[in-house]
């Protein structure tokens, strides 16, 4: 059973292995992301019903453009109809929806949608989806230094006042609180250029289980051990 009680606000998932899953039973990689996608609006319920504040998905890098244009133009196109087709469900589950990354290059028809679903749910106040899109953690770091840099040319700002907290609110993340919990499916055990800042004091957890057959049970078992471990920041244990 979960402790009520430690419950993680915010929990990132890098959702790996749609590829492998998909090979392994001699499918193209492209049925991995379908199935990948159906595990997507599972785990949002998963995270909707345990009292999660914000689930944020790693849905496509800034470094997938390397993949060949037949398996990024259909990745666009399930894109699409996610968000044709779920964010009325979100909206009746009382879902927020937000989405990070860099705008250019993504397609202008799902930016659009983007800026529809998030107008759409933003007064919402259930669980909060933040889907990761052309992101990378650097390419925000840097972002972010161009922003705080422009605000104390234009003289808004003096750069004495940069502080660790206030720097966080020139990233993506601004307003969402950090990550508690990391989970990445697929035995892969790195970041892959995800929430670097944000990530600094998450639990990590790695499991062998390809995305597409990650399930409620498999979520409910990583707050389980979530719950088991302790958090010093740098201090001493209490006991
Ligand atoms: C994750 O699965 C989904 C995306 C990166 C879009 P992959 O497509 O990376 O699958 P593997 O890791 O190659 O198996
Ligand atoms: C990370 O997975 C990105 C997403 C899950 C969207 P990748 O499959 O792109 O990462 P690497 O290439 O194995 O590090
Ligand atoms: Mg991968």
């Amino acid at each position: 059973m979960l402790n009520k009680n430690n419950i993680p606000r915010h929990i990132a998932i890098i959702m790996d292995g749609n590829g492998r899953w998909a090979k392994e039973r001699g499918f193209s990689r492209i049925i991995g992301h379908r199935q990948g996608a159906k595990r997507l609006k599972e785990i949002v319920q998963s995270a909707s019903e345990t009292g999660i504040e914000v689930v944020t998905f790693f849905a496509f890098s800034a470094e997938n453009w390397n993949r060949p244009k037949q398996e990024i133009n259909l990745l666009m196109r399930y894109l699409s109809n996610f968000l044709d087709k779920e964010i009325r469900q979100f909206d009746k589950n009382n879902i927020r929806f937000l989405a990070i990354g860099r705008k250019a290059p993504l397609p202008e028809p799902i930016l659009e949608k983007i800026s529809m679903a998030e107008e759409k749910t933003k007064n919402n106040k259930g669980l909060t989806v933040v889907l990761a899109l052309n992101y990378g953690a650097r390419q925000e770091i840097v972002d972010a230094a161009k922003r705080f840099a422009n605000s104390v040319v234009s003289g808004k700002v003096n750069e004495d006042s940069l502080d660790i907290e206030g720097f966080g609110r020139y990233l993506y993340t601004a307003n969402l609180p950090d990550p508690d919990l990391l989970i990445r499916t697929s035995g892969e055990m790195r970041l892959s250029n995800f929430l670097l800042w944000q990530l600094s004091y998450a639990e990590l957890y790695f499991v062998k289980k390809y995305w597409p057959d990650f399930t409620h049970q498999d979520f409910k078992e990583a707050i389980l051990e979530y719950q088991k471990r302790e958090r010093r920041f740098g201090g001493i244990s209490e006991a």
